[in-house]
């Protein structure tokens, strides 16, 4: 057996861990989180939730994957053979949502291309679903594959392959060091501009404006968790997989804080940057920003190419969004990959370079169906299950296995050994009582809301 492959530098693992982490959720699911749950208010429970479970979890993963050095299920069936499956679970998820994450990517891609000339139109909410998705009303009657989307899914499936096949350091980790230096540079010069555009900042008001009745509403707490949750991609083996490249030195607590914070303050710029397009357009348009906000798929391509288009310079503001669009996603989509290519290389033992090329193949060809006409309808309905029911209950075994049912304090002393801050009871409590309590109502509420 090889010797298993380490991280260049520090900086190069936060990269590609905050690379993971920033995603397409920031962009376009934070922000009107933030709008519809109280605002400036909001980011109370947000930061509760992020101190209170997304720092102690993502310390928890650091420190299983560097201690185990393995991905998921190496290290689930390393603390107790009975538990592998747990690891595998949570691979077929990753692999799950590569499957269409490359898609929602791949329109990113095509949509840089149409901003140079607005090639969204006039009314990009007909250019979307028409045009571009070719969309017909049910997955089975698929309508055929969208040659564009096809191509610029190639395309995607093929940098996310680049990185894996080529490793660790020479792949994920200098892909990072250039993508998130640049999708940071991207944001900040499209908000140096956006916000001397009229408007700007009353939509800035609209975003920040604190009602703080919302945080008496049990609901935003979830929300807050929830986002939480799912913006640091912990909870399904992507930052285990990560961390068990680290050196036996690292810093384990450090490097935990160090993602948190990077990929909260950059949610909190995409607020900025998407509530000053709202605020301009809503300007513009001379209605209120609540006529224009929205979050998702229409927020990024429909709502904000119709805001490009009232803009100076469209094809500025067009590229750089969509360019920033598609590198946190390309950024994202690549750590999903490694969790299968790493649990892979660990399981049957072939090289990366097979396990890169078997995956990336299959899960191309696999991505195509949601290319189609009946794409993005597919695309809700395995999201929908994936993000409700996969992540959040390979989330919650997870916890409730490793805080209740492994040597905890093991863990602590391990995480411990070379970091600089300690963790100690608060750490476990959170892990043992703050967490699966979190994760529990979600799952109880979601299959509720499911029934009903
Ligand atoms: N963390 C990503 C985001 O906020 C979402 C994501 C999770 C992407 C897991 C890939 C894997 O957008
Ligand atoms: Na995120």
């Amino acid at each position: 057996m090889q010797k298993r492959e380490t991280w260049g530098s520090r900086t190069g693992f936060i990269m590609a861990a905050v690379g993971s982490a920033i995603g397409l959720g920031n962009i376009w699911r934070f922000p009107y989180m933030v709008y519809e749950n109280g605002g400036g208010a909001f980011l109370i429970p947000y930061f509760v939730a992020m101190l209170a479970a997304g720092m102690p979890f993502m310390i928890l993963e650091f420190g299983l994957g560097q201690k185990f050095k393995g991905s998921a299920p190496k290290v689930f069936s390393s603390i107790s053979k009975k538990w592998e499956w747990l690891g595998w679970w949570q691979v077929m998820v990753s692999f799950i949502i590569t499957t269409y994450y490359v898609v929602v990517v791949a329109w990113a891609i095509n949509y840089f291309l149409l901003a140079f000339n607005q090639g969204w139109t006039a009314s990009p909410k007909d250019f979307f679903f028409g045009e571009f998705l070719g969309l017909t009303d049910s997955p089975m009657n698929m309508g055929g594959v969208q040659t564009s989307i096809l191509y610029a899914t190639a395309a995607a499936w093929l940098m996310t392959f680049v990185a894996v096949f080529t490793g660790v350091k020479s792949g994920i980790e200098r892909i990072s060091k250039i993508f998130m230096p640049l999708l940071f540079l991207l944001v900040f010069i499209f908000i140096g501009r956006g916000l001397m555009l009229p408007g700007a900042v009353d939509g800035l008001e609209w975003l920040f404006k604190p009602d703080f009745n919302a945080i008496m509403d049990g609901k935003v707490w979830a929300d807050a968790f929830g986002q939480i949750f799912y913006s640091l991609s912990i909870g399904f083996a992507i930052m285990i997989s990560y961390s068990s490249y680290l050196s036996k030195d690292s810093d384990i607590n450090n490097n935990a804080c160090m993602t948190v914070f990077i990929n909260c303050g950059f949610s909190i710029i995409s607020g900025i940057m998407i509530f000053s397009v709202l605020g301009y357009m809503a300007h513009q348009q001379g209605v209120p920003v609540s006529e224009v906000a929205g979050s998702g798929v229409g927020l990024a391509f429909i709502t904000l190419p119709t805001a490009i288009n009232l803009m100076p310079a469209p094809a500025f503001f067009g590229t750089l969004f969509f360019l920033a669009l598609t590198v946190a996603g390309l950024s994202s989509m690549i750590s999903l990959a490694e969790v299968v290519v790493s649990a892979l290389i660990d399981k049957i033992n072939v090289s990366r370079k097979v396990a890169a090329t078997v995956f990336c193949g299959l899960g191309f060809v696999v991505s195509i169906a949601f290319t189609t006409g009946g794409g993005l309808l597919l695309l809700d309905i395995v999201d929908h299950f994936i993000n409700n029911f996969g992540i959040l209950m390979g989330g919650f075994i997870e916890i409730i296995f490793v805080a209740w049912f492994c040597k905890l304090d093991d863990l602590r002393n391990h995480v411990n050994l070379t970091s600089e801050i300690k963790v100690g009871s608060l750490w476990m409590n959170s892990l043992r009582f703050v967490i699966p309590a979190m994760l529990g109502f979600m799952l109880v509420s979601n299959f509720i809301g499911d029934l009903s």
